[in-house]
Order: C-alpha cells, then sequence, then structure tokens
C-alpha cells in the first residue's frame, strides 16, 4: 500500500447537470484529498492528446467532441492506493454495469457520457496529471506528513 496520485476528470455531462460538489463529496469520503483542483474548456487539441490510446476505436471522435462540448473540472486526487481507490468509486465505464454506490451508477447517463474519468495505471496518472498540471499547481497534503 503507497500513496499514490491519480487524474480526475468531472466531464461535460456532470458539469451541465452542476454535479461537481456532489462528485467531490463522494471523493472526499472515499478518503482521497484533491489536492489540486480547476475548471477549463478542454480543447480539441488536449482532448486529442489525452484520449490518444483510444485514436483507433470508433468512439474517437464522438468522444473528443464530447469532452470539449461544455467545460470540465480537472483535478488530482491524492491518497492510499488513489488509483485504484479512485476506479472503484467510478464503477464500470457502462453505468448500467456499474455497481450500487458507484459514482457512474448514480449520476452516468450513459457509456458515453458517463460523468468521471480516472487514471488506470501509475504511468497514465503521472502522464495525465502532467498535461494539466505543473508542480507548483499540485500541493499535496498526506505525502508530508507521512514523510
Ligand atoms: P475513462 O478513461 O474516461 O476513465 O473511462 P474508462 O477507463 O472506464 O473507459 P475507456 O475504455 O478508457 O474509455 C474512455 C471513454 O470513452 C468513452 N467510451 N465510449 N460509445 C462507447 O462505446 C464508448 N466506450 C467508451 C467513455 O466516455 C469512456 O469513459
Ligand atoms: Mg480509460
Amino acid at each position: 500500500m503507497a500513496i499514490e496520485r491519480t487524474l480526475s476528470i468531472i466531464k461535460p455531462d456532470a458539469i451541465k447537470r452542476n454535479l461537481t460538489n456532489a462528485i467531490n463529496t463522494a471523493i472526499a469520503n472515499s478518503d482521497l484529498h484533491i489536492i489540486a483542483q480547476k475548471r477549463i474548456r478542454m480543447t480539441k487539441e488536449q482532448a486529442n492528446i489525452f484520449y490518444d490510446s483510444h485514436k483507433d476505436r470508433p468512439f474517437f471522435d464522438e468522444l473528443v467532441d464530447f469532452m470539449i462540448s461544455s467545460p470540465v473540472v480537472v483535478q488530482v486526487l491524492e491518497g492510499e492506493s488513489a488509483i485504484s481507490v479512485y476506479r472503484n468509486l467510478m464503477g464500470d465505464t457502462n453505468p448500467a454495469r456499474a455497481a450500487d454506490g458507484t459514482i457512474r451508477k448514480i449520476f452516468a447517463k450513459s457509456i458515453g457520457e458517463n460523468s468521471v474519468h480516472g487514471s488506470d495505471s501509475a504511468v497514465a496518472a503521472r502522464v495525465e496529471i502532467a498535461q494539466f498540471f505543473s508542480d507548483k499547481e499540485i500541493v499535496g497534503c498526506l505525502r508530508q506528513h507521512l514523510e
């Protein structure tokens, strides 16, 4: 077990329904700390880079258009096993298959408009956090307390 950081994005469908605070409450209730957060309008170039690993999937264009369709909130979460804890809190990509109590079960509209993103590995977390935040913008808390 280790303290980790992960990138979370509150996606356009959730932003449009004013769900940022509800999702942040679920994050806090899972013992994850929001150590950086900003609301941005993602550019097409940023979305293309962010989802580059999906560029050959049939839903890629739809996904990019969705991610730039309204502002999003990007955030860095820190906590014990933050990457897997947040993936479990998010629930399955398809809300119809997501477990009860997960963010996607409660809030997601569809497999595409599924309210949140979370990094799926330590490598992805490092790359994704660096895409949206400089080191100066991230002010951790747990790491300093534990060291
Ligand atoms: P995310 O990357 O956003 O955290 O989601 P994930 O790991 O659960 O799912 P992933 O397979 O990485 O897919 C990325 C996002 O693409 C959209 N998607 N649409 N229409 C479709 O069949 C479809 N499949 C995936 C979703 O927004 C998904 O979160
Ligand atoms: Mg993914």
